[in-house]
């Protein structure tokens, strides 16, 4: 199999608006040790069909939108509370979010919160984290599919436990949609299942990519692409900032100033707010969670940069060499929020070339809801907490299909006086 690494923004930025580069190459999770359905794995029509009806129902159901902020804001009161029960005790950072993180999914696909005690939501994140840290995607069995299956049958390098991880959640979810049938109202949509069990009713099945294999594929994607990043990006974030003291203070006192000390701060207020929007932009270039973002393949031949791609070349776009190519970023290894305002740093700067959710029609459709989220979620615990590290910060990284720290972050909260 061929494959081709775009290093640069021009690069990627010209083959991502070609219908040419859409394709999706065969997930080892999802199609290789399973066959599991799902949009973020499928190319062509099916994709199209699919990526089409999940965006007009999410936002139906409140995807991006003040409803969603709600019910973040419903979590950031649940995580509040369990902080201030603690008492200036360090906590795991990674354990507080769990909940907070996929109950706003489970609310959007299940219609309904995850208690943070209830046992389900714990075994769904703990198979999800262990899955994804094992895929780390450019592994080389990602090229060798039926090498794959065989290293699966051998137990080697942790597929059959991704496995095992991936076969829990999907009984789960299958159970979560069998209960809805048995409740479905054609007039009262309460969730993306209860909308995708509708369409499919008025479907031809002979023919139609809406079936319940597609519809446990779908919500499965959803927990898995958006769950483990939104946290980790959290996770990054609560670090650095508690590792900046400085830059610390004065994100507090734009809190302060613009959100006061009571209400949580709400997206509409971002506008207000640059140094808070440059801090969790440098974040997103720092550390570019999902560096070498999800595989793409040429679904004809085409070309980029006048360089002639086959068709079925798999596409590698390096987005962390964007976010750190000196040509566009002064001292790109260093974490610098104020290269995103102005002299007077009264703006905050746009720049084309931060591209951590991708670019182009394939680009991450959970891009408004992570953003919402990982905004609500900071400027909330600053707005009622100093928080502090315990030991000397480390940066180190961990690569799996996401790039996480590679030591479980312990952080302290103090309520703010
Ligand atoms: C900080 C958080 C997030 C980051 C950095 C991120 C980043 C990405 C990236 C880089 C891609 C690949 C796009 C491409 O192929 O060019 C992607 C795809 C995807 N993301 Fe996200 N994502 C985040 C959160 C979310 C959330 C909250 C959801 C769900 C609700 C989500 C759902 C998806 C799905 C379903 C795909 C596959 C789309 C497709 O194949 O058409 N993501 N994401």
């Amino acid at each position: 199999m061929d494959a081709i690494v775009l290093n640069d923004f021009d690069s990627i930025s010209e083959a991502f608006k070609k219908d040419e580069f859409l394709g999706r190459p065969k997930s080892v999770a999802f199609n290789v040790l399973m066959e599991l359905k799902g949009f973020g794995t499928l190319s062509g029509n099916e994709w199209k069909e699919q990526k089409r009806f999940t965006l007009y129902q999410l936002r139906n159901l409140g995807f991006g939108k003040i409803s969603m902020e709600k019910h973040i804001n419903d979590e950031m009161i649940d995580l509040c509370q369990r902080i201030y029960q603690l008492n200036g005790k360090p906590v795991k950072i990674r354990t507080l979010l769990a909940s907070s993180t996929s109950s706003n999914i489970s609310a959007l696909v299940f219609g309904k919160r995850f208690a943070y005690t209830d046992p389900n939501r714990a075994i769904l994140d703990e198979c999800i984290e262990r899955a994804i840290r094992k895929l780390g995607q450019t592994g080389f069995i990602t090229f060798f599919p039926s090498f794959a299956k065989f290293c699966a049958n051998l137990g080697l390098f942790g597929l059959n436990e991704v496995k095992k991880d991936f076969m829990i959640v999907n009984n789960y979810i299958r159970k979560q949609i069998n209960e809805h049938k048995q409740t479905l109202d054609d007039n009262y949509i309460r969730d993306y299942i209860d909308a995708f069990l509708v369409k499919m009713k008025n479907e031809n099945m002979t023919k139609t990519s809406f079936t319940l294999d597609m519809l446990a594929g779908n919500v499965q994607g959803f927990f898995a692409a958006g769950t483990e990043t939104v946290k980790t990006s959290i996770e990054w974030a609560l670090l650095i900032i508690a590792d900046h003291q400085h830059i610390q203070r004065e994100v507090q006192t734009e809190i302060d100033n613009i959100c006061g000390r009571q209400v949580f701060p709400s997206w509409s207020q971002r506008n207000a707010m640059p140094l808070t929007q440059a801090v969790i932009n440098e974040i997103f270039r720092w550390k570019t969670i999902s560096p070498l973002n999800l595989l793409r393949i040429t679904t004809n031949d085409t070309s980029v940069d006048n360089y002639t791609i086959k068709k079925d070349t798999v596409v590698i776009a390096n987005l962390w060499a964007v976010h750190n190519d000196p040509l566009y970023w002064v001292s790109p290894h260093q974490f610098n929020p104020y290269r995103f305002l102005s002299d007077d740093r009264k703006q905050m700067l746009k720049y084309d070339n931060l591209i951590p959710f991708s670019i182009g029609k394939r680009s991450c459709p959970g891009e408004s809801l992570a953003q919402t989220e990982i905004f609500v979620c900071f400027t909330a615990l600053l707005q009622k907490f100093n928080i502090s590290p315990i030991n000397e910060v480390s940066y180190e990284e961990d690569m799996g299909l996401i790039l996480r720290p590679k030591h479980a972050v312990t952080l302290r909260f103090e309520p703010r006086l």
